[in-house]
Formats: C-alpha cells, structure tokens, sequence
C-alpha cells in the first residue's frame, strides 16, 4: 500500500491544499491549525504527514512536531522540507502504530489519512495514548466526490467509541482548496 503512495509523492504538493504554495490557502491553514490546536511551543505528532507541509508550518508557528509516514517517498520530501529548521522530526512508519512516547503529545494532527487506515477504532485508540491528559485529536476528513473518504458523522461516532467528545466544523472556504468544492470536507476535535 506505501507503493501507491510512493508513486503520488513527486507530483503530491501540486495540489493546492497540499503544498500550500498559494500565500493565501497557506495563510488559511495556519490560521485554521492554529484555532484548533494548543498554544504554541506544544508538541504535536502529525501522522500520516505526507511531503510534511502541515508539519513543517506548524514548526514555524512555534511547534516542535514528530511527523509520521509510511511512504519512504512521502517522507524524503518531507524531510528536505523540514532540513532548515529545528523541531521537526519525520519516521518512516504505520501511523495505526505510531513509533512514538504514549502521554507526550498536546496533539495528534491527522489530515486525510483516518479514513485510509484498515482498522481505524485501534489507530484512535493508539492516537489517544499518545496524548497528555488533556491533549487533543485535530483531524481533518472528507467525504470526496470520488467516493472515498469519512463522513463527519462516521468520523464523530469513531470518536465517540473511543471515548472521546467530537467537535466538528466544516470546512467550506474554497481559499482552503484552491477553489470552490461541492463535497464535505471538516476538520474535528476531540
Ligand atoms: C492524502 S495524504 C495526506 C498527507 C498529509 N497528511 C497532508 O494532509 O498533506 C495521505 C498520506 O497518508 C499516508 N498513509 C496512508 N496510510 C498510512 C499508514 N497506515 N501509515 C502511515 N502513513 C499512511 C500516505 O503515505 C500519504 O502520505
């Protein structure tokens, strides 16, 4: 499955929402991430993370982040995004078993990925053990027009039956997409 997403690596941050080279989708993200997520300087894994575009913004907004992913491809890339900076770290591995501390983290960031993982209540319920007491999950899921994806309302009872409260809030503004969508994308925190 890693293979897949070796092969979307090279051309994955075209998409607006992924490279964030629009300074004005990026400025959406972070002003959006940094609502949802804890004060800055926290310590956030972000799992699943891709090229690390989300990591590595939020490094510069004051994070220190462990950035996870099972694509070698996925996270060369993120790794020379990051190079430059301090407080970014980035493994190859299974973000359902996340090779991180249980307890260490304010955040768990997950966009785009829960709904890939074959077993998603065990990958939660690793999710909150990573967590502080009062550490939080900030996920980011759609329901695409391909077919693919969570609804929110899938999302919220995952979350439920792994004991936790979702909030949910929709994620409309196309300057978050590079354009206008048509289907349901949130982001959720529990
Ligand atoms: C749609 S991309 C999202 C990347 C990043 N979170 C972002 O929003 O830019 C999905 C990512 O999840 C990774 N992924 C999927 N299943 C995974 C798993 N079981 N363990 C680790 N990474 C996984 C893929 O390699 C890919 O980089």
């Amino acid at each position: 499955m890693s293979e897949l997403w070796d092969a979307e690596a090279a051309r994955f941050d075209d998409e607006p929402d992924h490279g964030l080279r629009d300074p004005a989708t990026r400025a959406a993200w972070l002003e959006l991430l940094t609502a949802h997520l804890p004060a800055a300087p926290a310590r956030v894994a972000d799992l699943g993370c891709g090229t690390g575009t989300l990591s590595v913004l939020m490094a510069d907004a004051g994070h220190v982040v462990d950035g996870v992913d099972f694509s070698p491809e996925m996270v060369a890339r993120a790794r020379e995004k990051g190079a430059d900076r301090s407080g970014v770290t980035f493994a190859v591995a299974d973000a359902g078993r996340p090779p991180l501390e249980p307890g260490r983290y304010a955040a768990v960031l997950c966009r785009h990925v829960l709904w890939a993982l074959p077993d998603k209540a065990a990958a939660l319920a690793r999710w909150v053990d990573l967590l502080h007491d009062d550490g939080r999950l900030v996920l980011v899921e759609g329901s695409w027009h391909t077919g693919a994806g969570l609804t929110a309302a899938e999302t919220e009872e995952l979350l439920r039956s792994a004991g936790r409260a979702p909030a949910t809030y929709r994620l409309d503004d196309p300057v978050l997409w590079g354009g206008p969508i048509t289907d349901e994308r949130y982001l959720v925190v529990a």
